[in-house]
């Protein structure tokens, strides 16, 4: 039986994809390219494992699955929290329609379980730190987290009406050297621009945990092993946090460029990087590390690992 991965040139997809195929299962990709590139998939091009099918999950009518992919981890969406105060939309057609549009096509093909790549900021500004999967009330602060709590309460619902098995990840920021977004990738190529000033959005001091996307990875492997509930949801995070501040100084200190000045906006709402950024995040983490799972970097050994890889990267690219 061969396991789907939509959204899997992006990437967390990528890193998921590269596992599975190591581990010998038959992975097939579905994706739209529409921010992923088919290059972070280089290494496993033409290895007999691999397939990758280039499709829109806003596509209904054209959405056909592999029959044989009874596992399908859903990745595929918009993860930029910002885009969404500018325009909410996105979220709702590229998380919840898609979401419900694979739903559909995956219960065509009798799907057993479905992987969900949810996020940390379905619980909003949670008064309980660190926040167990059990908290409520859930008032996400942005569409970003709206949109996915949405997807989360639809895939519950088809687990129970059509008998799937549902696990959804609540991740906190996932970092490593092939992202693509977030705040060290962005610090990285606002240095390559201008060395000489950082702007850092907010008043630096939003506190929130950073995973290494190798933890991340083994998180959901862990998670897909040991599940025997028809629904499971589990956090996924460090059990530290770091400062924006503190990863401005971080990655300044990898691109050896010691000379720049920080130069923080202010941002919105009490220091806020922008509106719905949720400015204190931390997760109990104890019911995925109950299961086995061993994370192997805190949220500042993550950080400066990755500062320094995507410093390196970068340099080495160019
Ligand atoms: N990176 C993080 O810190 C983080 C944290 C929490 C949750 N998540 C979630 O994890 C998942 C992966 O995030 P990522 O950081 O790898 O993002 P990414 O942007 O790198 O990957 C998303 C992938 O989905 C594909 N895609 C988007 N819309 C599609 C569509 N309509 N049809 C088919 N493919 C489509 C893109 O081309 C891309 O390859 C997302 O669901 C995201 O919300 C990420």
């Amino acid at each position: 039986m061969g396991v789907l991965v939509t959204g899997g040139t992006g990437f967390i997809g990528s890193n998921l994809v590269h596992r599975l195929v190591a581990e010998n299962e038959e992975t097939h990709v579905l994706d739209n390219l529409s921010s992923g590139k088919l290059e972070s998939l280089e290494r496993v091009k033409g290895n007999p494992k691999f397939y990758f099918h280039k499709a829109d999950l806003l596509q209904r009518e054209n959405l056909s699955l592999p029959r044989d992919c009874k596992t399908i981890y859903h990745l595929a969406a918009n993860p930029e929290v910002r885009v969404g105060f500018t325009n909410p939309e996105v979220h709702f057609s590229q998380n919840v329609v898609t979401t419900f549009n694979l739903l559909e096509a995956a219960r065509k093909i009798d799907a057993e379980t479905l992987l969900f790549t949810s996020t940390s900021t379905v619980y909003g500004d949670a008064r309980a730190m660190p926040t167990p999967e059990d908290y409520s009330p859930l008032e996400p602060i942005s569409m970003y987290g709206a949109s996915k709590l949405a997807c989360e309460s639809i895939m519950i619902s088809y687990a129970h009406t059509y008998g799937m098995r549902t696990i959804i990840y609540r991740l906190a920021n996932i970092i490593g050297a092939d992202s693509t977004h977030g705040v060290i990738f962005d610090f990285v190529n606002k240095l390559l621009n201008d060395p000489s000033r950082l702007e850092v959005l907010g008043d630096g001091t939003q506190n929130k945990s950073y995973l290494h996307i190798s933890d991340c990875i083994s998180a959901m492997l862990v998670g897909q092993g040991a599940s025997r509930e028809r629904v499971s949801v589990y956090n996924v995070g460090s059990q530290d946090q770091i400062e924006v501040r503190d990863i401005a100084k971080a990655v300044v200190e990898a691109m050896d460029m010691q000379s720049t000045k920080l130069e923080f906006t202010g941002g919105v709402d009490n220091g806020r990087g922008w509106k719905g950024d949720v400015k204190n995040m931390l997760l109990d983490v104890s019911k995925i590390l109950g299961l086995g799972w061993e994370p192997r970097y805190g949220s500042v050994e993550a950080v400066r690992l990755t500062a320094k890889e995507l410093a390196r990267g970068v340099a080495y690219q160019k």
